[in-house]
């Protein structure tokens, strides 16, 4: 029969059965529902609602438990439904009768809301590390190209010489930014939910400051309605996942880009890459490809649980049992890109000649003409329509702003003199972006902390 059984009079079709059950994806929350039902049972003894005796069988059953669960020796199953009456039901075929008091002032509702906080928190301390790690590739990079000169973008068309390590600590930022979202989303996450019961608390005279204490805690839930409805830290988490795959995807999105012939900015290590099974001459940037594609999953999960939240009214609803698989597929999804983009970044070989040639052409110095003639005394936008005839003269007669003869440029101003090619050349243009915030080496060397 089953644990809630009593008031049926017959059994639950198999339909129904296999339709509610979740314990084919909540149990990877084993270990958090033990060391949760361990805390509530410490806590029950101490408030003397059941027995020193009772919860010292009680806790040597769990923690056998446990052991049989990591080593494969236990079954789940979906008669029991979920990671939680699974888990019941071994402890009570264990300990006998006794097991059935460790349910006594919890519910499943509140059970649930613990357990995915606990898994959550684990997370989160994997994913910080993952993503300080792909933070520190960025900046061993970055160091090593402080002078490395290549063209900066807008419209994807040339537009300013800067250097790779200016680009590469561009990322750097946003995963600081991304870092800075997940410690706020650990911040709110860090409340302890047992003790709200079903939905409407519970008359025992429970200990919640103890459980939350033992669990590691800094606050416990203060409405036992929101406590076991909400799914805010998921949500959280979610939001912090998408914002930091968009990252890395626009970065995989370039590092496709730089690999192709017609780019050629950077050859990634034939270890983090892939072939074709029929032209023999390719090698494919498939794992950036899929961070790429894997950020639309990511947003998906997300999304799952925004629709499937929108319109619950309080306070727990079955709905919610389909928040755990969008917020595993998440966890496991970023984790796994985290994992790769590391060392395919780390093992790529930058292509410093291509991009420092790329950042001559283009134009790209028309912008430091201009500056120069502002030197000189001339307005802004004066010099702004003076060079854009420059260039235009260029384009026409294909060639490069350095390439052009003095005395043409004495027919565009005047204010033009010699030193004008030292100014015009692109590691000039560079380093005189000294400001705060600018690509000068100097800067991107303080950036990255050497
Ligand atoms: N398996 C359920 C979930 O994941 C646990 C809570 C079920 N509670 C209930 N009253 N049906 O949400």
């Amino acid at each position: 029969m089953k644990m809630w059984g009593g008031r049926f009079s017959r059994e639950s079709d198999k339909l129904t059965e296999d339709f509610n059950a979740s314990v084919s994806f909540d149990q990877r929350m084993f270990r958090q529902d033990i060391a949760g039902s361990v805390a509530h049972a410490r806590m029950l003894a101490r408030q003397g609602i059941i027995s020193e005796a009772e919860k010292d069988l009680i806790i040597r059953g769990l923690s056998e438990i446990r052991q049989e669960l990591e080593e494969g020796k236990l079954q789940f199953t979906v008669e029991a439904e979920d990671v939680h009456m699974n888990i019941e039901t071994f402890l009570t075929a264990k300990i006998g009768d006794v097991g059935k008091k460790l349910h006594t002032a919890r519910s499943r509702n509140d059970q649930v809301a613990l357990d995915l906080r606990l898994y959550l928190r684990d997370e989160i301390s994997a994913v910080r590390d993952l993503l300080l790690n792909v933070q520190e590739v960025l900046l061993g990079l970055a160091r090593e190209h402080t002078t490395t000169i290549m063209p900066g973008y807008t419209h994807l068309q040339k537009a300013q010489p800067v250097t790779l390590a200016h680009h590469l600590l561009a990322y750097f930022e946003m995963l600081r930014r991304d870092l800075g979202r997940l410690d706020d989303c650990k911040k709110r996450l860090d409340s302890m939910p047992l003790g709200s019961g079903a939905l409407a608390g519970t008359g025992f005279p429970l200990d919640r400051d103890y459980v939350k204490e033992e669990l590691g805690f800094t606050q416990i839930t203060r409405n036992s309605l929101d406590a076991v409805s909400d799914r805010d830290f998921a949500l959280e988490f979610m939001s912090f996942a998408s914002i930091m795959m968009m990252h890395l995807s626009r970065f995989s999105e370039e590092l496709i880009l730089w690999s192709t012939e017609e780019f050629s900015f950077v050859e990634l290590d034939d270890a983090f890459t892939t072939g074709s099974s029929i032209m023999p001459q390719k090698k494919n940037p498939d794992l950036a490809e899929l961070v790429r594609g894997k950020t639309g999953r990511v947003y998906g999960d997300l999304i799952t649980l925004l629709v499937v939240m929108k319109s619950l009214p309080l306070a727990y609803n079955k709905d919610m049992q389909e928040d755990k698989e969008a917020l595993f597929d998440a966890v496991d999804t970023v984790k796994k890109c985290l994992m790769v983009f590391a060392p395919m970044l780390q093992t790529a070989s930058f292509k410093t000649a291509a991009m420092a040639s790329a950042a001559r052409g283009g134009f790209t110095n028309a912008t430091d003409l201009a500056d120069y003639l502002v030197q000189k005394g001339l307005p802004f936008r004066d010099a702004h329509a003076v060079v854009g005839r420059a260039v235009l003269y260029c384009i026409e007669h294909k060639i490069d702003l350095e390439q052009l003869d003095l005395s043409l440029y004495r027919d565009f101003s005047q204010l033009i003199d010699e030193d004008i090619y030292h100014y015009l050349d692109v590691n000039r243009c560079v380093e005189r972006r000294r400001v705060p915030g600018g690509p000068a080496p100097e800067t991107a060397e303080a950036a990255a902390g050497s």
